[in-house]
């Protein structure tokens, strides 16, 4: 498992290798530390961003059907768990569920997470694991004989083509037959929906991106001023994807610890993308990652999907 200790350190050298690159950019996950996970449970309350309400819609329609694929003894191993709140509510109306597994690479948003939900359901068992799912770490010992994987949020999203195949392929060795896995996954839609998901009026998404300037301030030593900077956020209809990027707003030099890196006016860091898909793309890349596509839910408007996979015997 990657140390916190070692999360730090590769955060310095990944900083500078991103942002010495042409053109400059950083991985999302550095967007959570506590501030940036308290921003994006902010995001998901915002009336413009639809994923987190629509995704709990479908999880709240679908309850009984989802119950009868988890079955009535399963560890669920939810990836990027944040504020755990999807899970609490499986876990209030699905009683096959016996253990979780909550990851997340925020450490103590995840501790203060699993803290309350632990005090709610005091008879199930809860492992928490704070890591980088990006790469292999290994897995608590588990009581339950089935194992459920589950990555809400559309958060495959942030990968990008290299990347989610790396992570769908680790997915499927950590499952044997039998054992499931249930994926949400944003779909392809108007892109003035998209857009004004991702440039909130009251302008959470921009506080949550620009927070890791302050976070790079915080704990690199370094000198943005945050007011030469201003979140960028449009559809790159090419790619298929949302593009979150922070812009200098002049020419600059900031000094992270020993360290100066250079910005030109209207250069920018590309600090997330979100890329959508239809339920025949995923459930492509599913199969390429050795998954059967068992079943897939979605709302009345078709803006987001859950898929429940399993492993290729
Ligand atoms: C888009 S949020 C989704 C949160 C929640 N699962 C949901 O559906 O609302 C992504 C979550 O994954 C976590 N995360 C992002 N990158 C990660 C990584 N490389 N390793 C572990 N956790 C990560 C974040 O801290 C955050 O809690």
């Amino acid at each position: 498992m990657t140390s916190v200790k070692a999360m730090e350190k590769s955060f310095y050298k990944d900083v500078l290798t991103g942002l010495r690159s042409v053109p400059k950019r950083l991985e999302p996950k550095y967007l959570y530390d506590y501030r940036g996970s308290e921003l994006f449970e902010e995001i998901t309350k915002t009336p413009e961003y639809y994923p987190t309400r629509t995704e709990m819609r479908i999880l709240k329609k679908e309850l009984n059907s989802i119950s009868d694929y988890i079955g009535d003894e399963a560890a669920l191993i939810e990836f990027g768990s944040g504020s755990s709140e999807k899970i609490k509510f499986l876990l209030h109306h699905l009683k096959g569920i016996k253990e979780y597994v909550a990851i997340d690479i925020s450490e103590s948003f995840l501790l203060q997470s699993v803290e309350k939900l632990k005090k709610e359901h005091q008879h199930l068992y809860v492992h928490t694991v704070c890591a980088d799912y990006t790469v292999p770490f290994s897995l608590p010992s588990l009581k339950a004989k089935k194992k459920v994987l589950f990555f809400p949020g559309s958060t495959i999203g942030n990968f990008d083509k290299q990347e989610r195949k790396t992570f769908l392929n680790r997915m499927s060795t950590l499952l044997t037959k039998g054992d499931g896995f249930i994926i949400g996954v944003d779909l392809k839609k108007d892109e003035k929906l998209l857009h004004s998901a991702y440039n909130d009026a009251k302008q959470v998404t921009r506080a949550f991106n620009l927070n890791l300037l302050q976070r790079m301030n915080r704990e690199l030593l370094a000198n943005f001023m945050v007011e030469n900077f201003e979140h960028k956020a449009f559809y790159n209809h090419e790619e298929g994807r949302i593009e979150m990027h922070i812009e200098s707003l002049k020419e600059q030099l900031v000094t992270i610890g020993e360290e100066e890196i250079s910005f030109q006016k209207g250069e920018t860091i590309h600090t997330e993308s979100s890329y959508k898909f239809s339920v025949q793309e995923f459930q492509n890349l599913a199969k390429e990652a050795n998954f059967i596509p068992k079943k897939v839910w979605t709302d009345e408007e078709n803006l987001f999907s859950v898929h429940y996979l399993e492993v290729k015997a």
